[in-house]
């Protein structure tokens, strides 16, 4: 037998997202980790897009079959496995070295489809070639439009399946971490989609005193969503909708779904976290087109409870970067089975074996 006062202590597994939050702090430098941990101004909203979650309470149901769970859900004439897709992020290499390919890796042995950013580390072709989901671009339309166009044609030509467009940031907000880290993009990492294009490397935040970036077009309004739609035969989902009042607008502009979004707390400080914003917007939406929704999500209780409230799907972002910094692709694999796991156990606690016992019903009132 060996005494367990003189064994080296091994150290414990990383079980939860908050543990994969913990390793990544100590493993990614400085600035990498102030750029992904980062929000807007105080963080304010950051804690609440976290606080409204707990708040939440949940109301089992005793004696209900569980011991099958069905986590299928359809989305856009799709079936997905789970309810959860990777948020896009910028940069990817400031996190591990293989950057998005790893996350697609990762993202495929899931079973789960990425967004893939503008602000790859990768081109949206090398993207493709490793993915194995489903997947998806986000874009920030640019003051070249004929790039857009280019970059939506790439997309389409790469098997991509929708295209999501970022609409909550005209300008980035003030990212106070990230100047205190004199954020900036280390050799190596560039903006992979945009090579050839002036802004593909440098800054992605104007100089000092100035608030508007090369890299954004903040003079959009809903008639570049009717030009982006006119241009491309993919779906197109809004990302960044707040208000019940713009969600409306998004239907009628004939978008294919909304993601109730506040850019995970970096842009306007003091919104409301998402979960609150969801009720609303799901609401007014009605149906007729699937509302998904991000910010804050860090335990499969989180993803019953947005469900619960309206949402078809929810989006990661934080979490799997945080997993992509611990282990790479494997990583990313991990953070979503965690997930997975703590959402199956949520389901069958509560007495809802599928995606459709899942209504406002499993929420404390
Ligand atoms: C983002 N987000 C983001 N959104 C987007 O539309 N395009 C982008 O390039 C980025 N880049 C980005 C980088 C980093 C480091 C983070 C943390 C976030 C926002 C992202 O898609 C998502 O809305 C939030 O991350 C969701 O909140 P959680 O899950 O991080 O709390
Ligand atoms: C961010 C931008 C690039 O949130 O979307 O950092």
């Amino acid at each position: 037998m060996e005494n367990p006062a003189t064994t080296p202590a091994t150290p414990a597994p990383l079980i939860d997202v908050p543990d994969f939050e913990r390793e990544a702090q100590t493993r990614l430098p400085h600035i990498s980790w102030e750029y992904i941990s980062g929000a807007a101004a105080d963080e304010i909203t950051l804690r609440w897009n976290r606080e409204s979650y707990d708040r939440l309470r949940l109301m089992p149901r005793a004696l209900v079959d569980v011991s099958r769970l069905d986590t299928r859900v359809t989305l856009l004439g799709r079936q997905h496995p789970l309810p959860i897709l990777l948020a896009p992020t910028a940069y990817q290499r400031l996190t591990h070295p293989e950057g998005d390919l790893a996350t697609a890796r990762g993202a495929g042995a899931a079973d789960v489809t990425m967004v893939a950013s503008i602000f790859a580390s990768n081109t949206i072709e090398e993207i493709a070639a490793v993915a194995t989901r489903p997947l998806w671009l986000q874009l920030y339309i640019q003051r070249d439009r004929d790039f857009t166009c280019e970059l939506v044609r790439r997309a389409e030509t790469a098997g991509c399946e929708a295209l999501v467009l970022t609409v909550d940031t005209p300008v980035l907000g003030p990212r106070n971490r990230e100047l205190r880290s004199r954020f900036a993009l280390p050799p190596g990492v560039d903006r992979a989609n945009l090579r050839g294009m002036p802004n593909a490397l440098g800054a992605h935040r104007s100089t000092e005193g100035a608030i508007f970036s090369a890299l954004l077009d903040p003079s959009l309004t809903w008639k570049d969503i009717a030009w982006l739609r006119s241009i491309t035969r993919l779906p197109v989902l809004l990302k960044g909708i707040l208000n019940p009042d713009d969600a409306v607008r998004a239907v009628e502009a004939g978008v294919a779904g909304i993601i109730v979004s506040n850019h995970g707390a970096r842009n306007l400080d003091t919104e409301p976290a998402t979960i609150d914003a969801l009720p609303a917007v799901a609401a007014k939406v009605a149906g007729r087109v699937p509302v998904l929704v991000d910010g804050g999500i860090r335990r499969g209780t989180d993803v019953l409870k947005a469900l619960a409230l309206g949402a078809t799907a929810v989006l990661i972002g934080r979490p799997y970067l945080y997993g992509l910094a611990v282990d790479g692709a494997a990583g990313v694999t991990r953070v979503v089975n965690i997930l997975r796991r703590e959402f199956e156990m949520a389901m069958a606690v509560s007495g809802r074996p599928t995606i459709a016992a899942i209504d406002s019903s499993v929420i404390w009132r």
